[in-house]
């Protein structure tokens, strides 16, 4: 969801199709390689079938990119894709589909949390010097959101001390990966001339929103399993979506999404954004 609410504060008249259905001159208006349940790594998600690693997701951009150079179009293939804003918002799957399901996935018997920071932060650096190298030039990379305190998690962990404290755990592995995120970007302005990166501090929007506070959190919008936490076939749902922070028990409301993309467009607090927001990258 963050990114159309982006495309719509960069006053982009249409959202960005999808790379399954992108065709012809609609690529050079952006495409969209998004895909629910992905990873930074390549087996994160596994357990809930087909998804689109940040691998693959390069791959199929690498398809853009052979497309729009047979395009035989009036600019440089070079020019136009240093013009396009890459938007990166990946890694709650490593955590929530990965390193936090011990019944399935190993990670977290073979890494520490500040352990698996690095091995994420250092792929996903390695995977946006590859976009560079495919063209990339401006890049706004997100942050995690504290996803320890999704109402999935918070029935997993139960109530009281023992419940706040296995919410507090996966908040502060979730940060390691955040604050390792941050100085990568630092470290890829240094090395990669003519880029800018900008990281986007999801946590700290989440926590200082006023509106974000007056929302429901603790209780989904719609009648959600609780073994999936996703909304149940012809279930309930709220009367109004927009009073509440959670649509399911894991994905944010359109409301929340507008509340980070709108942050990370125009930073309301000096902490928003690193080294500036996406409005200043627009214009870099
Ligand atoms: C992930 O899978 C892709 C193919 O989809 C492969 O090219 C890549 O090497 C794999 N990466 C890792 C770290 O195994
Ligand atoms: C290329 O430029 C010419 C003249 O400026 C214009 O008529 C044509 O539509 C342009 N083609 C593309 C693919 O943008
Ligand atoms: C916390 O969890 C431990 C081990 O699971 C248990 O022995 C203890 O009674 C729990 N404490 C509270 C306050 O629930
Ligand atoms: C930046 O370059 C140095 C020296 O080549 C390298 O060790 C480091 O991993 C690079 N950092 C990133 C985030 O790409
Ligand atoms: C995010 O913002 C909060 C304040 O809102 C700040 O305390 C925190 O250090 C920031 N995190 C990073 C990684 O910059
Ligand atoms: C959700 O929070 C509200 C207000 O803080 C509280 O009254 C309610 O009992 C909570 N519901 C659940 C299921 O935790
Ligand atoms: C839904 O809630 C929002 C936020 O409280 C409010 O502005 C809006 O008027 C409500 N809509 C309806 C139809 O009640």
């Amino acid at each position: 969801t963050l990114s159309p609410i982006t495309a719509e504060s960069l006053e982009f008249v249409n959202f960005i199709p999808p790379f399954a259905t992108a065709r012809g001159r609609e690529i050079l208006k952006g495409v969209n390689y998004a895909s629910g349940g992905a990873g930074i790594r390549n087996e994160t998600g596994q357990t809930q079938g087909d998804r689109i690693s940040m691998d693959r997701q390069l791959k199929n951009h690498q398809i853009t990119v052979s497309k729009i150079k047979l395009g035989n179009h009036n600019k440089s293939t070079a020019e136009y894709l240093s013009k396009c804003i890459y938007v990166v918002a990946i890694g709650s799957n490593d955590y929530l589909n990965n390193y936090f399901l011990p019944q399935y996935y190993p990670t977290s018997t073979i890494y520490t949390p500040q352990q698996y920071a690095v091995v994420l932060n250092d792929q996903l650096s390695q995977q946006l010097t590859s976009l560079y190298k495919y063209g990339a030039r401006k890049f706004a990379i997100f942050g995690l959101a504290a996803i320890g305190s999704i109402p999935i998690i918070r029935s997993s962990c139960g109530s009281g001390t023992n419940g706040s404290a296995c919410v507090d755990n996966i908040n502060n592995a979730v940060e390691l990966f955040n604050v390792g995120l941050k100085s990568h970007v630092a470290a890829l302005n240094r090395n990669l001339t003519r880029a800018s990166f900008i990281f986007i501090n999801s946590t700290g929007i989440g926590s200082t929103s006023p509106l974000l506070a007056s929302l429901v959190s603790n209780v989904s919008c719609c009648e959600a399993s609780s073994t999936t936490g996703l909304c149940v076939p012809l279930g309930s749902t709220c009367s109004n979506r927009s009073q509440y922070a959670f649509f399911d028990s894991i994905h944010p409301t359109q409301i929340v999404a507008s509340v980070y993309a709108g942050r990370a467009y125009k930073a309301e607090s000096p902490t928003d954004a690193y080294p500036f927001d996406i409005s200043h990258l627009a214009q870099h």
